[in-house]
């Protein structure tokens, strides 16, 4: 049995999600109570029976991302069918179908993973993910990679965003100009199953792909065939992150809301958006998780920011995401965490035990301000810096919560995102709002449309330009 699915192990791994210090006992005014915890308690039972109700209809597949062994069992043969083929395994998409993919990687392979030989990454490529359309970035990349030893996986839902499609026909002119007739193999798409542009250009030139499940929204697909392609190829266990999210959805499971930290963040950030706590502050202290914080902004901003409500009325729904690393931004953001509007809630992301130990030499016994480092490690370093601000920001009376990693593994990794997820589609109940849409996203990618002159959209185009004034007077 693997040992992720040992009890004793799963339980020595469990993310804990301590609030201690979102509660008024810790910092005052701006802290929680009980009673106030509890007075939700029948709207977070209501937003639990709706979500479980319609993932019992089919309707938040994401949730279910994780029991997809067949999807697994596929991406793991795709795996060893191009074992030791490429060095490069780049991936081409934007938003949801990049974000996930960044975040797993920082979160689970070596770290300058990419700067290590080919043997010392187990014979697993590279990872570049291209979520931009920097011309200067995109055409520097192509200069620095042999496409000969690149596989590029082309990843969009809707199969026709501006930006992914722009980046995989220049890559296509690129391996037809080299490779010829060969172009082909250097190509896996990862899309709809049956419709979008990309998923006719699939069918039409016989690319390899792979469908992302039709009710799955982008930054709902990390653990879809979205992340999961990249994460395998380059070498995570990802049978073991989609066990530990299958834990995680487990812990979610129970309706009561002392009982469920996904349920219970949720509270928190929801109680607190009404007292004006609109800000979300996402700080891992742990390099490998800063693009998780990155993801979760994707998460939270995309599936929150809303004009309307279930109801049709206008509320301009928006807790905003902040992302932070520690200990890095203790010497930047923390100062306003502190000092600056009482509008934010702090989560921190700790981790007990890193995969180095690494002892700071003595030196300088003289300078009493350098010595007393020496014979300590960097792992003590980061926790006491973790734990300073913590006391800081409690003693500031801000509200902060800690998600504890007992450590960055696959199986604590999945626990998390789920967890994420899940906190996310209870605030968007509380809310009651549509988590899953995302009309302002659409409005900028029709824009694009229009204005890089697709056929149909010839209208918005002339209304854009219509609108589009500039005023000299305001430009100095
Ligand atoms: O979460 C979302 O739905 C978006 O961020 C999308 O992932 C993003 O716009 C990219 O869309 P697509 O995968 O269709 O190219």
């Amino acid at each position: 049995m693997p040992r992720h699915d040992q009890p004793a192990w799963r339980e020595s791994m469990r993310v804990r999600f301590d609030f201690n210090n979102a509660m008024s006992a810790a910092v005052g005014a701006q802290g929680l109570d009980d009673r106030e915890i509890s007075r939700l308690d029948a709207s977070i039972r209501q937003a639990h029976a709706t979500l479980a109700r319609r993932r019992r209809a089919g309707e938040l597949e994401w949730m279910d991302l994780a029991r997809a062994t067949d999807v697994v069992r596929e991406i793991l043969d795709f795996v060893e069918s191009i074992d030791g083929r490429f060095e490069n395994f780049v991936v081409l998409g934007i938003g949801g179908s990049a974000l996930g993919n960044t975040a797993l990687s920082t979160a689970l392979n070596a770290p300058y993973h990419n700067l290590l030989t080919l043997t010392q990454r187990g014979g697993k490529p590279r990872l570049f993910v291209h979520d931009n359309v920097d011309p200067d970035q995109f055409r520097g990349f192509l200069r620095v990679i042999d496409p000969e030893k690149t596989l590029f996986n082309v990843i969009t839902k809707s199969g026709g965003t501006s930006e992914t499609m722009a980046q995989y026909l220049i890559v296509r002119q690129l391996l037809i100009e080299q490779l010829g007739d060969r172009h082909r193999e250097h190509i896996v798409a990862t899309t709809d199953p049956k419709s979008g542009e990309l998923r006719r250009i699939v069918d039409d030139e016989g690319y390899r792909s792979f469908p992302i499940p039709p009710g799955v929204g982008g930054r709902f697909s990390v653990l879809s065939t979205v992340g999961l392609l990249s994460a395998a190829a380059t070498g995570i266990d990802i049978d073991a992150l989609l066990a530990g999210a299958r834990y995680a959805d487990e812990i979610c499971g129970e309706p009561d809301v002392w009982r469920n930290p996904a349920a219970m963040n949720a509270t928190i950030h929801y109680l607190g958006y009404g007292a004006g706590r609109t800000l979300s502050v996402m700080m891992p202290y742990g390099q490998a998780l800063k693009d998780v914080a990155d993801w979760y902004c994707q998460l939270w901003a995309e599936s929150l920011g809303k004009r309307v409500n279930l109801d049709g009325e206008v509320v301009y729904n928006g807790p905003t995401p902040i992302k932070a690393l520690g200990v890095t931004d203790q010497h930047s953001q923390v100062q306003l965490y502190t000092e600056g509007r009482f509008d934010k809630i702090v989560n921190v992301i700790a981790v007990r035990d890193f995969r180095e130990t690494v002892t700071i030499p003595a030196g300088f016994p003289p300078s009493a301000g350098v010595n007393f480092l020496g014979g300590h490690t960097l792992n003590e370093l980061m926790s006491v810096e973790r734990e300073g601000t913590i006391v800081a920001l409690t003693e500031a009376g801000r509200p902060n919560v800690t998600f504890e990693l007992p450590e960055v593994n696959p199986f604590t990794v999945g626990q998390l995102l789920v967890l994420l997820e899940m906190q996310t589609a209870y605030v968007g109940e509380l809310f009651r709002i549509n988590t899953y849409d995302q009309p302002g996203v659409e409005a900028g990618k029709i824009a694009a449309f229009a204005l890089m002159g697709r056929r149909g959209y010839e209208a918005r185009r002339d209304e854009i330009r219509r609108r589009r004034r500039t005023d000299p007077a305001y430009i100095i």
